[in-house]
């Protein structure tokens, strides 16, 4: 048992640079620390607007014990409530996605509008006000067509998230994207292994034979420093800044979320296993079909590309101690027609490979650190600044969530 006292001195004294101590990536305690200081605190990506083009499109996600119904409104807004009846609480969409014209609880059939409001209960008596019980929300916002949850009293300040984001995203125009394809896998990993991993490609040359044709690994291209990045680097984002397209590399105050344009490898134009275009369409106004890919993450739970021709979204959910759950979104523009302007396969395939490695090598890793012999240890400076990033960006956050708590207890 690890109570909030344990896990601060823990996260205080653990060795910079170096992986984490075991419980934190297998601890029941932890786990519920992350999800009171981090998941139900920060902003958590929900879905591409796209995924809910119509009025009554929603789509139900579970962050830790709460159940969250995000749902586009006859308004056209897209709109996140708690998925609890006002009744007595049962969940009302059980479905991961649906189309509804109302939300009707299975239970005893209060109907709620897709705004929220309650339209009708059966036999509530003359007292009884609907407008009382009307759907609790959660804050949501439309990042250029990514949609965003919070399920804090108080949502973080996004005002600099989403002047950056129209800059570096409005050029793929989400708006008039569709999604081609998703996918959802299980990985029996610490969600934070999941991250850690995402964050280097110090694996990639040995585990992703289909992404290493077009992916680059060397982590020069990512960085900040323009001192240690690459000529290719730098020119590839003049000629896209150049073109209108921001590129440079951007870091939020707190390192939460970063926006970079890298170049893919040699002649190639996206992820395909040949490097070719997998969609014959481009997206938004991107000028030329060499325009790398915009590197998107946003802690705790995304991590995106948005390539010329299609656009890769990532979501990360935790479902336990030592489980996550990874979507992946494919997203195309709303005109291109399967068959015609691309080929499922041929679009999906690079990352449907990748994605299974890296559950493997997730999975492994998770085994690994199970082990009582298992101790922290050091990350590569050259190859791993990405996850030490990472690592100092969770550590700050929880270690801010837990002294709060303290302070709440002392006063
Ligand atoms: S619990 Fe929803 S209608 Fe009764
Ligand atoms: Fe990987």
């Amino acid at each position: 048992m690890y109570s909030d006292a344990d896990i601060l001195s823990l996260l205080m004294s653990r060795r910079q640079g170096y992986s984490l101590p075991q419980a934190f990536y297998t601890d029941e305690d932890v786990f519920q620390a992350d999800m009171k200081n981090i998941w139900h605190k920060e902003w958590v990506f929900a879905v591409p607007s796209a995924e809910l083009p119509k009025s009554g499109n929603y789509v139900t996600l579970q962050i830790g014990d709460y159940s969250v119904v995000v749902v586009r409104g006859s308004d056209g807004a897209i709109r996140a409530f708690h998925n609890s009846c006002r009744h007595r609480g049962s969940r009302i969409c059980s479905a991961a996605r649906g189309s509804a014209p109302k939300l009707v609880c299975p239970y005893h059939q209060w109907t709620y509008e897709l705004d929220g409001s309650l339209l009708w209960a059966r036999d509530m008596g003359p007292e009884f006000n609907p407008k009382h019980h009307g759907l609790k929300t959660v804050h949501c916002i439309d990042v250029s067509g990514m949609i965003f949850i919070c399920l804090a009293d108080t949502a973080p300040d996004t005002a600099d998230l989403e002047k950056q984001a129209s800059r570096y995203l409005g050029p793929h125009d989400l708006t008039n994207l569709k999604v081609a394809h998703q996918s959802s896998i299980i990985e029996k990993g610490n969600w934070k292994l999941v991250l850690e991993n995402n964050r280097e490609c110090y694996h990639c040359s040995g585990s992703h034979p289909s992404l290493c044709r077009t992916f680059p690994d060397d982590p020069n291209l990512f960085g900040g420093d323009d001192s240690n990045t690459t000529n290719e680097a730098r020119q590839h984002i003049s000629r896209c800044e150049n073109a209108g397209l921001p590129s440079r590399y951007v870091i939020s105050e707190n390192e939460q979320w970063r926006f970079v344009r890298i170049p893919i490898l040699g002649d190639a134009v996206s992820y395909t296993m040949d490097g070719k275009p997998a969609v014959s369409r481009r997206t938004g106004t991107i000028p030329f079909d060499h325009a790398g890919s915009c590197l998107f993450f946003h802690y705790p739970n995304t991590w995106n590309h948005f390539l010329s021709d299609h656009v890769l979204m990532f979501r990360v959910l935790p479902i336990g101690p030592m489980e996550a759950e990874v979507t992946t979104f494919w997203l195309v523009h709303k005109d291109a027609n399967e068959g015609v302007d691309y080929d499922l396969n041929r679009l999906t395939e690079v990352w449907i490979n990748t994605n299974n490695e890296d559950r493997q090598i997730i999975e492994e890793n998770q085994r690994g650190i199970r082990s009582p012999a298992y101790e922290p240890g050091p990350y590569s400076p050259v190859q791993e600044s990405g996850v030490i990033q990472f690592v100092e960006w969770y550590a700050r956050a929880l270690e801010t969530g837990l002294l709060g708590r303290f302070r709440v207890a002392a006063e």
